[in-house]
Order: C-alpha cells, then structure tokens, then sequence
C-alpha cells in the first residue's frame, strides 16, 4: 500500500518544507497542483547531513503529474556563499538539488517555476517517460552549479516550451542517457546545453573514473541563447577548468546527437565546443540551421574527436567535425525516422495532458 500525498498551496501563501523529504511517495491517478510558493529553509547548517544532495526528491512515482503556477524556491544564497567557486579556501562540498525525479515513470510537469536553487534546480534520474512543458528555472548568474534541467540515467524525456536563466548549464545530459528530445527552449542567462560534463567540482556526486556509459539519440530543436557561455557543447573531459584538459576522459560514448535551429548570442568565443575523447569519438553529430554570434568578436567552433555533418545555415561553420560519406548515408536515414518519432511525441503531449 502507498501514501498518497498532495500539495496544495494557494496562490500567495509561502510554505516553508522543511529540508530533506526522502520518501517513497506513490500517487494515484490525482493531479499535484502547486500554486503557492514551496520555500527551502536558507540555513545550510540546519541541514540533515546524511541528505544533504537533495530537497524535495519524489521516488519510485509512476504516471505522476505535478502542474501548476507554483514557485519552488531553493534559498539558495547561503549555499552559494559556501561554495568552492565563490571563494577558493571553501571545500567543494555540493548542495542540495531543489527537486529530484528518481526511478520513476510516465511523469508529467507543467507551468512549474523552480528559482534560487542550492545547486541544481531540476533533476531527472534513473527515470523514462518524462514530460516538462512551460517550466521557467531563474537563478541569478552567478549562483554557482544551479544547473537548470539535469537528465542523468534517463530515456524517453521531452522538454518543451521552457525558459531558463541559472548560474550554470540551462540543460545538462549526463551518462545513460538516451531519446531526450527538447523543443522551443529560451537559454540565458548562464551556459548553453551540455552533453557530458561528468563530475564538474563534485557537483553531480557521480565522478567516476574510467567506467563506460553513453549518451545517444539526443534531439534540441527551436533553441534561443541570450548570452550564454559555449551555447552547444559536448564535453567528455572531466575538468572544468577554463585550460585545456588532460586527455583524461569519461569513456561515455556520445552518438546522434541533433542541433535544429539554434540561434542567439555567445558570450564566449567558442560558441560550439565538441571536446570528445580520443579513445571514445563522439559520432553522428548533426547540426542544422545554427546561427550563434557574439557582440563583442567573433566566435568559432571547438572539436577534438568528434564526427558528424552540417546542413543549411551554420555560424560558426563547423568544418572541423570529422565525416565520412557512409556517417552521412546513415544521419540521413536516421533523421526521417527520427522525424516521425518527434511528430508522434507531439501527438502524445496533447493528448496526455
Ligand atoms: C516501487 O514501486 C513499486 C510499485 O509501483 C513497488 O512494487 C516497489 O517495491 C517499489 N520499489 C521501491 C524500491 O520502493
Ligand atoms: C573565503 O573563505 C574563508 C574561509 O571560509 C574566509 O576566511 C574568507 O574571508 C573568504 N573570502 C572571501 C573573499 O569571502
Ligand atoms: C571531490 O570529492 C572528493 C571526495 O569527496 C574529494 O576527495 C575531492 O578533493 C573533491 N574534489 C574537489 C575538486 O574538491
Ligand atoms: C555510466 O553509467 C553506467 C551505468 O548506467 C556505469 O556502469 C558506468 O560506470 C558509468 N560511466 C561513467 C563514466 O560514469
Ligand atoms: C526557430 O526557432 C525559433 C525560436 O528560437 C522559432 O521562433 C522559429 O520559428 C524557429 N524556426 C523554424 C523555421 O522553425
Ligand atoms: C589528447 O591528446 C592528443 C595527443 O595525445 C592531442 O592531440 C589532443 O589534442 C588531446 N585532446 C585534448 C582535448 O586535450
């Protein structure tokens, strides 16, 4: 027999949860509507160590929808103040995520607003069959690690219709993750969409040296950066340092990956950046109408060990991915099939939800 448990807040009230609900928490088939703001409570010190990586984390749920104009608002200042990229003297410690999706099924999040998390705002794990539309993440730029959407160890995800401003990436995909596909996405401020990337400053708990793992059939469609730093990016290196990485990789291979129409703004120089590893190449890279520019220089794209092609319009011109005719021949098959996959999505989420 499960619990069920509903959240529901009115418009203006507050509600202060306090930290670390770890529960097994199984629905029925009722709606979660949120309408209130949902507040962490600021002091890092009041914080059970033993759960100190997540806020409200809901496991094991399946054909959950959590809907509505709520504000889940991490209070992340003080956690911000105590991390290691504030202040070098810090510990990297890692904070906690606002909300966590874990081991879950046929979820549905709609109209959310997630704002000043400890560190990542939002994170999908160890889950398939995820739906997130109309969701706005805002923390401020320089709130460090607050990732916006994080997809670890996840398949079937569509996100779409989202805005996003955080301090860090606006949508990271992590090992064993696989079909993600998102739609009409606004980025800025903060850093682009981001393949790889394991184990940056202990933010995701996860550094794991060597190991193997993938990220494959990755769809980002209709994408507006304002400002970003490295808008599109795949990095299998586990340093994030702003020099270059030791060639010492995640050995996560990444494949078809799709960029469709993404547009805006760089803040930094390497607008595209596909930093793969030599030993495990990134394949089947495809880009498509790209046109990301920078206000004050010119921008350029990165790549060590990555294969794919590029169609129709693409700023910067990334002639530095690596193809070969038989890649092609085989991009262009998948991409028809992929085109009914995405419409046959479209007509899920209406009809779902
Ligand atoms: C998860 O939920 C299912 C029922 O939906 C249950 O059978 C299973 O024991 C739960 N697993 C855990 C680890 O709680
Ligand atoms: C950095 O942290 C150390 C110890 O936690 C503290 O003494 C120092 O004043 C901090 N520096 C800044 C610039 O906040
Ligand atoms: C990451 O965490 C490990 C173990 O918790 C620690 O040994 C290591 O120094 C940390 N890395 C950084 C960069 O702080
Ligand atoms: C990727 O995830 C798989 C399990 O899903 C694990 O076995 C592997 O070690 C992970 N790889 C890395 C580099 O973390
Ligand atoms: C490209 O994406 C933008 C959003 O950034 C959207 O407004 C526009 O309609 C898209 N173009 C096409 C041809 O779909
Ligand atoms: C990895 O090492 C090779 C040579 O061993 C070098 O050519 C390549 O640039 C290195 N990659 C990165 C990203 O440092």
């Amino acid at each position: 027999m499960g619990w069920r448990v509903l959240i529901q807040l009115r418009v203006g009230t507050r509600c202060l949860v306090c930290g670390c609900i770890c529960a097994v928490w199984r629905w029925g088939s009722d709606d979660t509507q949120i309408e209130g703001t949902i507040v962490a409570p600021d002091e890092p010190k009041d914080w059970d160590p033993k759960s100190m990586r997540s806020w409200l984390s809901f496991y094991n749920l399946t054909k959950a929808l959590f809907q509505g104009n709520g504000v889940i608002d991490g209070s992340g200042q003080k956690w911000w103040a105590a991390s290691c990229k504030k202040n070098k003297s810090n510990p990297c410690k890692g904070a906690p995520s606002a909300v966590t999706i874990d081991s879950s099924s046929a979820i549905r999040v709609k109209g959310l607003t997630f704002q000043n998390s400890q560190q990542m705002n939002f994170v999908i794990a160890r889950s398939n069959s995820v739906r997130v539309m109309d969701v706005k993440v805002s923390s401020p730029e320089d709130s460090p690690n607050t990732d916006g959407i994080h997809i670890t160890d996840s398949t079937n995800v569509v996100l779409q219709n989202c805005k996003i401003g955080t301090g860090d990436d606006c949508i990271s995909i992590v090992n064993g993750s696989s079909s993600i596909k998102m739609k009409n996405i606004y980025c800025g401020p903060g850093h682009g969409i981001s393949i790889g990337s394991l184990g940056k400053d202990n933010s995701t708990g996860i550094v794991e040296k060597g190991g193997s793992g993938y990220v494959r059939a990755v769809r980002y469609q209709d994408v507006r950066m304002d400002d970003v730093s490295n808008p599109i990016i795949i990095d299998q290196f586990y340093c994030d340092s702003p020099k270059t990485c030791q060639n010492q990789t995640s050995a996560v291979e990444i494949s078809q990956i799709m960029y469709r129409n993404i547009s805006g703004t760089s803040k930094s120089e390497k607008a595209m950046k596909f930093a793969c590893s030599d030993t495990v190449p990134c394949t089947r890279i495809i880009l498509n109408d790209i046109n990301l520019q920078r206000s004050d220089g010119t921008v350029e794209t990165f790549c060590n060990s990555a294969a794919g092609i590029g169609y129709g319009y693409i700023q910067p011109s990334a002639e530095c991915l690596s193809s070969s005719d038989k890649d092609k021949i085989i991009i262009e098959k998948e991409e028809e099939e992929e085109e009914i996959g995405q419409s046959s999505t479209e007509h899920l989420i209406h009809t779902d939800l």
